[in-house]
């Protein structure tokens, strides 16, 4: 069977968009892939072909670039689009806002206006948990209010939201749905996809897969003296494989949602700490992690994790897989990468 419904995914070279577009595949819906390979390699579409045994329809190119965009929609007949092209890395966003303020905005600015100009209506946006800031309550749910953002690339997630809130109080055939991701982490079981960070990574699971390999010293853990339950920070880790799935509930619930602009939580609901997530990876794979306490990291968030029931309610999602299994296949895509036996 076949949907016939093509889908664009942007930034479906990177880490979520790769996992997400082995999900469409094997639910049968076609993609198209739109990724400039800025932050991601061409090994990631031959993991996606791997996975799935088909070719992908993939162009290599920039979303801020309204030329390449016009193209790639006068080619393709899309009928909805699950935009994940954005810069990520909190640290990097304070160093260089202007870039993540041209970069994310911009390319949000212009698909949206590709799509009013080639009439689409269905729109999936890669948001983050980051869009609340430090929250009042726990667990947050999707009513929580959006505090400061703590970097300049929260603040690009809030502006993403609102531009699209915006845009649909202006179109009222648009239908946009904003997926509020946890942290996400892991990689396919194959081992044939997964994350790639530039240079060394900010994120906790690749810090700790390159520790294990040898490529990086020694993790240090960013402060123990918070009030949690062993001191270090609580995050709401969910895997990439779950993750990926609730972007194809999304792609079917959002002709049937009642609200044009709505917003989804995905996490599993379950604090876990810095530390315990070290634990659990030296139990799970064997290997011994060099690691250490250091100081606090500027900008970081004590506690957050996920109320994820409108998911479960609305999407008819929620996640399955184990936080053990997530650490295991992020150390066989890390060992495949670094070619350890
Ligand atoms: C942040 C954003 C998230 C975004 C992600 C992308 C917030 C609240 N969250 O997640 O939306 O998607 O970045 O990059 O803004 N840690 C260490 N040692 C390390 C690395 C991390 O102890 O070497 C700790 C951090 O202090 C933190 C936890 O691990 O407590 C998770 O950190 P990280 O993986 O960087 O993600 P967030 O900062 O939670």
């Amino acid at each position: 069977m076949n949907n016939s419904k093509k889908i664009l995914l942007t930034g479906g070279a990177g880490y979520i968009g790769s996992h997400t577009a082995v999900e469409l595949i094997q639910q049968n819906f076609e993609i198209v892939i739109v990724d400039d390979l800025s932050r991601s390699e061409a090994r990631i579409i031959e993991g996606i072909e791997n996975i799935t045994n088909q070719r992908v329809n993939f162009y290599k190119g920039d979303c801020n670039d309204s030329l390449f965009l016009d193209n790639v929609f006068k080619k393709e007949s899309i009928d909805s689009l699950i935009h994940f092209a954005a810069y990520k890395s909190v640290n990097e966003s304070v160093d260089e806002p202007l870039l993540y303020y041209q970069n994310n905005l911009g390319s949000m600015i212009n698909l949206l206006s590709a799509m009013k100009k080639h009439q689409m209506n269905k729109f999936i946006f890669s948001s983050s948990c980051t869009v609340y800031g430090q929250p009042d309550a726990m667990p947050v749910d999707e009513n929580a209010p959006f505090k400061k953002a703590e970097s300049p690339y929260g603040a690009t997630k809030q502006m993403c939201e609102r531009i699209l809130e915006d845009t649909v109080n202006s179109n009222r055939n648009l239908k946009v749905i904003s997926l509020r991701y946890f942290n996400p982490v892991g990689a396919h079981p194959s081992s044939l996809i997964g994350e790639l960070p530039i240079g060394a990574p900010t994120n906790l699971v690749p810090y700790i897969t390159q520790t294990a390999a040898g490529v990086r010293e020694k993790l240090t853990v960013f402060g123990d003296d918070y009030d949690t339950a062993d001191g270090s920070c609580v995050r709401d880790f969910i895997d990439v494989d779950d993750l990926a799935k609730a972007h194809v509930q999304a792609i079917k619930s959002i002709e049937k949602i009642s609200g044009r602009y709505e917003t989804f939580n995905l996490g599993t609901g379950r604090g876990e700490t810095v530390l315990q997530i070290v634990k659990k990876f030296e139990e799970v794979t064997g290997v011994k992690l060099n690691y250490q306490i250091g100081a606090r990291r500027a900008g970081d968030i004590e506690k957050i994790f996920a109320n994820p029931a409108k998911a479960k309610e609305i999407l008819g999602w929620q996640t399955k897989k184990s936080i053990g299994d997530s650490l295991l296949n992020a150390w066989n895509w890390e060992k495949k990468v670094r070619n350890i036996l």
